[in-house]
């Protein structure tokens, strides 16, 4: 018989078979996480604590979950975005994982509030947040509580961009490690994660043939230089703009072509931005691209493109021709085709990332949570950036797990590069 299933709101525990599938599919593709899980298991590192997670309830999300739960951690979890919960992901975590679930997919603002605290309730020791929601919560409306929680993580740039004002004035109850700005995790996430996700977006929403085709990528960051590689490895030939000097430089060392968007924008047939900035694809390159031109943002926010200047130039002339592709009638007999509304075209037309890229990520969260209970004594209540030994873990257990192995430095080696002498 099953055993009773504990606290939760979510949408049918009977689609915990299907989500169980999903979790182990996932796992599959989740070595490193699964190694910070047997060693968790055997040690314990978070026995006794109680976690509250605020996370995409996703497959990924759930074998974060139980690398914690091994770590004898009580976990319970609300969603972070309402749309990105997979309800038989949720109903499994719960059938099969005793994680406390509150989470259905596309709940009420009331729903997801509701969750927040039915999270908070549980009066977690940690918290793991994507988005800053859950610290907010307990910053504004519980502080008493927010003084008794050992450390959080946070997950997204922009979640850590909020907790770095709180803490700057004085506001931050606890110590959090901004997971965003680990060095595997701009790797896998930012570079190869949404270098191959975009281009996979484009590709199923437009089905177009790259081999031979201008693409040019706009922001020469992670993630820019992540499309720019991919797409030049399916025989594109890239342009890429900046506004950085030595991005530019870096891209032309890199062998793309570097020159102002005006001038791509005449010349490329997929445009993708990648800058996290505004207004990157505006009018006076909607005024001189080609017919046909695909437009594709992978930053955060839908403001890379100008998309009202795009509905002023149709004026009423926009149609959808596939899912995820509108074709606005810019006039002069010439269509431009919008991708995802221009929101991340790697989420709204493909999967997002792939589960190995969240393997490292979430292993870098796994960890980190581990660090700040072994360091909870010592850590001021700030931002902290993720400790140096924490990626090199991780990226030694990437390794490892891909069957690569890595020359030791020798004791005279080491002396060497730690002598001021020569
Ligand atoms: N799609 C995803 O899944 C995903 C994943 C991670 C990050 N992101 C988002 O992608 C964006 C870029 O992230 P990143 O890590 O590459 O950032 P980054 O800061 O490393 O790079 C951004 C680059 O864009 C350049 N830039 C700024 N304004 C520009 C303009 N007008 N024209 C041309 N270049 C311009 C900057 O000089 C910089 O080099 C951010 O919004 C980030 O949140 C998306």
């Amino acid at each position: 018989m099953a055993p009773a299933a504990g606290p939760h709101d979510v949408a049918d525990l009977g689609l915990a078979p299907v989500g169980r599938a999903q979790i182990e599919w996932a796992a599959q593709r989740m070595p490193v996480l699964a190694t910070v899980r047997e060693r968790f298991s055997a040690e314990r590192p978070l026995a006794g604590l109680s976690v509250g997670a605020c996370l995409h309830v996703t497959a990924e999300t759930a074998n974060l979950l139980r690398a914690l739960s091994a770590g004898g951690a009580d976990v319970a979890l609300c969603a972070s975005n309402p749309l990105s919960t997979h309800d038989d992901v949720a109903a499994s975590l719960v059938t099969d994982f005793s994680v406390a679930t509150f989470a259905r997919r596309a709940e009420s603002p009331a729903d997801y509030s509701g969750h927040v605290d039915a999270v908070l309730d549980r009066a977690p020791a940690l918290t793991v947040d994507d988005g800053c929601d859950l610290v907010a919560r307990l910053h504004l409306e519980r502080p008493a509580q927010a003084r008794e929680v050992i450390g959080g993580t946070e997950d997204t740039t922009t979640g850590a961009v909020r907790l770095r004002a709180l803490s700057a004035g004085g506001g931050l109850a606890y110590p959090i490690v901004a997971v965003s700005g680990a060095a595997t995790r701009l790797l896998a996430d930012n570079r190869y994660g949404t270098g191959q996700s975009t281009l996979d977006g484009v590709l199923r929403a437009t089905n177009v043939l790259l081999a031979g085709a201008r693409v040019a990528v706009a922001g020469y960051g992670n993630c820019g230089r992540g499309v720019a590689e991919r797409a030049r490895g399916m025989g594109a030939s890239v342009i890429v703009t900046e506004v950085d000097p030595l991005r530019a430089l870096e891209a032309a060392f890199d062998g793309f072509a570097v020159m102002p968007m005006q001038s791509a924008a005449e010349l490329a047939e997929v445009f993708v931005t990648a800058t996290g900035n505004r207004d990157v694809l505006r009018s006076e390159h909607f005024a001189v691209m080609r017919d046909g031109a695909i437009l594709a943002n992978a930053g955060h926010f839908n403001v890379e493109i100008d998309i009202d200047a795009l509905v002023e130039l149709a004026a009423g002339r926009r149609r959808a021709v596939r899912p995820m592709v509108e074709e606005f009638d810019v006039g002069g007999g010439k269509r431009l085709l919008l991708l995802a509304e221009g929101r991340l075209v790697n989420l709204g037309a493909a999967d997002g990332h792939p589960a190995q890229v969240m393997d490292i990520s979430f292993a870098v969260q796994a960890l980190a949570c581990e660090w700040l209970v072994q360091h909870a004594a010592e850590l001021p209540p700030a931002v902290h950036d993720v400790p140096v030994e924490i990626d090199e873990a991780v990226a030694r257990l990437k390794l490892t797990t891909m069957g690569l192995a890595i020359d030791e430095l020798t004791p005279a080696q080491r002396d060497y590069l730690d002598s001021w002498l020569a």
